[in-house]
C-alpha cells in the first residue's frame, strides 16, 4: 500500500441490513481508490454505520463518537451513516461538530459524490433526502467478509410503521429489486463459491417483484435451485404478510433452511393491535400451524419480543408467556420497550415502569431458557450436517453451525480436519439451551 493512498475505518451497529449496507460501502469505497484499516488510528476518513431501533443502540454511537473526538486533532474526517443519522440529521453537526458527512441508507448510492465533496474540504456534507426515492443500491462492488456465506438484500425500506418503530422512518418507503437482478447476484455469488445465501429485508414477505415476474416464495425457490447452492436462508418475516406458500417452498426445496424467524412481539391481540402489527394471537398462531404441518422437514421457529409496551397488563405479559409456550421457539430475541423519537407510541403514556419492565424482560428469559433446555433435547443423537465456520482454539472444538441456525461444535478424531466451509455430519453428544456439542461422524 503507497503511504499516498486514502485509507478509511468502518465500523457498524445494529442488524444484518446494516452489516451488508456496510460491505457495500466498503466496495464502493475500495472501487474509488480508498484502502480499508483496522484502526482509526490508521483511517483519514472514520465511518460509523449506526442503529437507532432502541434508546441503548442509539447512546453506543454518541460515546463512540466522544471517544474518538481527540483523534480530529490530527486531520481525521467523520461520517456518521445509518439510522441515526437519517433520524439525528443535521443536528448531528451540532451535537458532534467534527462530523463532516451524515447520510442515510437511502443517499448511499450516492456515495461516490459525497466523497468528492468531502476530499474537497466540505465540512457538512449530507444524503438525507432520499428517503422517498425508489432506487436501490445495488452495487458490483460489495465487499463480502465471508467467502462463503453472503447476504442480498431483496428489499429496502418499510411501510409496515408499527407503532414503536424507528425503521419506516430511518430506512424510507419499501422498494423491492428485480428477481432477475437478485437470482444474477446469487448466481455470481455461487460462481464464486458461496454455498449459503440469506436474503434481507425488513420485511421480505412484501416483497414484490418490479418487473412482476416471482413472488418472494418463487425467488426463494429459484435461489434454492441454482446449482452449487446449499443452504438458503431469510430475514426478516412479517407475520401479515407470511403466506403459506412460502412454507410449500421450504417443504419442497431441499437447499431451503428449515429455519423460519417470526417476530411476534406479543401475546395479546389486544397489545398487538395497539402495536399496529395487522394480525392477532390466533392469526399468528394459524400460520405456525402451517409450519408444523409439513412433511420433509422440521422447522425451527425463533422470534422477536417485546416486553412492557404502553399499557401491558401482568395478563397480557402472561398471555406472551403462554404463547412461547405454545410455539416452542428454538430461541427468542426479547427487548424491553424503549420510546422512540418520531413515531406513534411515542404518543402513548409508557406506563410500564423501568423496574418492571426488567422484571417481565428476565422472567421470560428465564422462562424461554428452560423451554430450550427442554426442547434442544430432542437433537441428542441425532445426526445433522454443519456447515465449519471456524476453531474454537482452546478447547479444540470446531464451530459449526446447522441448516436450522444452531451452533454446533465438534470434536474430530481423524486426521483430517475439515476446513472453514465444508460440510460435515456431525452426532450430537450434548445439548445446551443454546447451543449443541458432537462429534464429526463419517
Ligand atoms: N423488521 C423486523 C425487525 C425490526 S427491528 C420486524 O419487523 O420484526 C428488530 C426487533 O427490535 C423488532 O422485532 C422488535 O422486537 C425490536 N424493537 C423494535 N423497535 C423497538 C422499540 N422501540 N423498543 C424495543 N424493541 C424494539
Ligand atoms: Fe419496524 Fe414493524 Fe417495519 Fe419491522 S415491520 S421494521 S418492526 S415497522
Ligand atoms: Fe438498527 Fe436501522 Fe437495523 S435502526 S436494527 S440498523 S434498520
Amino acid at each position: 500500500m503507497s503511504s499516498l493512498q486514502k485509507t478509511f475505518y468502518i465500523e457498524t451497529f445494529g442488524c444484518q441490513m446494516n452489516f451488508h449496507d456496510s460491505e457495500k460501502v466498503v466496495g464502493t469505497l475500495i472501487s474509488e481508490g480508498y484502502a480499508q484499516v483496522q484502526r482509526e488510528e490508521d483511517a483519514d476518513l472514520i465511518f460509523y454505520n449506526t442503529c437507532s431501533i432502541r434508546d441503548k443502540a442509539e447512546q453506543k454511537v454518541f460515546h463512540r463518537l466522544a471517544d474518538v473526538k481527540k483523534l480530529q486533532k490530527e486531520g481525521k474526517r467523520f461520517a456518521v451513516l445509518g439510522c441515526v443519522a437519517q433520524q439525528e440529521g443535521e443536528k448531528i453537526f451540532e451535537r458532534a461538530p467534527y462530523v463532516s458527512m451524515v447520510a442515510g441508507s437511502a443517499s448511499y448510492h450516492n456515495l461516490p459524490a459525497m466523497l468528492v465533496q468531502i476530499e474537497a474540504g466540505a465540512t457538512r456534507v449530507t444524503g438525507l433526502d432520499d428517503r422517498e426515492t425508489d432506487q436501490t443500491f445495488e452495487t458490483e462492488f460489495t465487499a463480502r467478509t465471508n467467502p462463503h456465506r453472503g447476504y442480498i438484500t431483496i428489499i429496502e425500506g418499510c411501510d409496515k410503521f408499527c407503532a414503536y418503530c424507528v425503521v419506516p422512518y430511518t430506512r424510507g418507503k419499501e422498494r423491492s429489486r428485480t428477481s432477475q437482478s437478485v437470482v444474477d447476484e446469487a448466481k455470481r455469488m455461487t460462481d464464486a463459491g458461496y454455498t449459503d445465501i440469506q436474503l434481507l429485508g425488513q420485511n421480505v414477505n412484501s416483497y414484490r417483484d418490479p418487473a412482476g415476474k416471482k413472488s418472494f416464495a418463487e425467488l426463494l425457490t429459484a435461489v434454492g435451485e441454482l446449482p452449487g447452492i446449499r443452504r438458503v436462508r431469510f430475514t426478516t418475516s412479517h407475520p401479515r404478510d407470511f403466506t403459506k406458500d412460502i412454507i410449500d417452498a421450504i417443504d419442497a426445496v431441499p437447499a431451503l433452511c428449515d429455519h423460519v424467524h417470526l417476530p411476534v412481539q406479543s401475546g395479546s391481540s389486544r397489545v398487538l393491535q395497539s402495536m399496529f402489527r395487522e394480525y392477532t394471537r390466533e392469526q399468528y398462531l394459524e400460520r405456525i400451524a402451517w409450519m408444523k404441518a409439513i412433511r420433509n422437514k422440521e422447522i425451527s421457529i425463533t422470534t422477536d419480543v417485546i416486553v412492557g409496551f404502553p399499557g401491558e397488563t401482568e395478563a397480557e405479559f402472561g398471555e406472551t408467556l403462554s404463547l412461547l409456550d405454545e410455539v416452542g421457539y428454538d430461541g427468542v430475541f426479547s427487548f424491553k420497550y424503549s420510546p422512540r423519537p418520531n413515531t406513534p407510541s411515542l404518543q402513548y403514556i409508557d406506563s410500564v415502569a423501568e423496574g418492571e419492565k426488567s422484571r417481565r424482560l428476565q422472567g421470560l428469559q428465564e422462562h424461554q431458557r428452560e423451554l430450550q433446555r427442554a426442547s434442544y433435547s430432542r437433537h441428542l443423537g441425532q445426526t445433522l450436517e454443519v456447515m465449519v465456520e471456524g476453531k474454537n482454539g482452546a478447547r479444540g472444538q470446531i464451530i459449526g453451525r446447522t441448516s436450522q441456525n444452531k451452533t454446533l461444535n465438534f470434536v474430530t478424531h481423524d486426521q483430517r480436519q475439515p476446513g472453514i466451509g465444508d460440510y460435515v455430519q456431525v452426532e450430537v453428544t450434548q445439548v445446551f439451551p443454546n447451543s449443541l456439542l458432537g462429534k464429526m461422524v463419517g
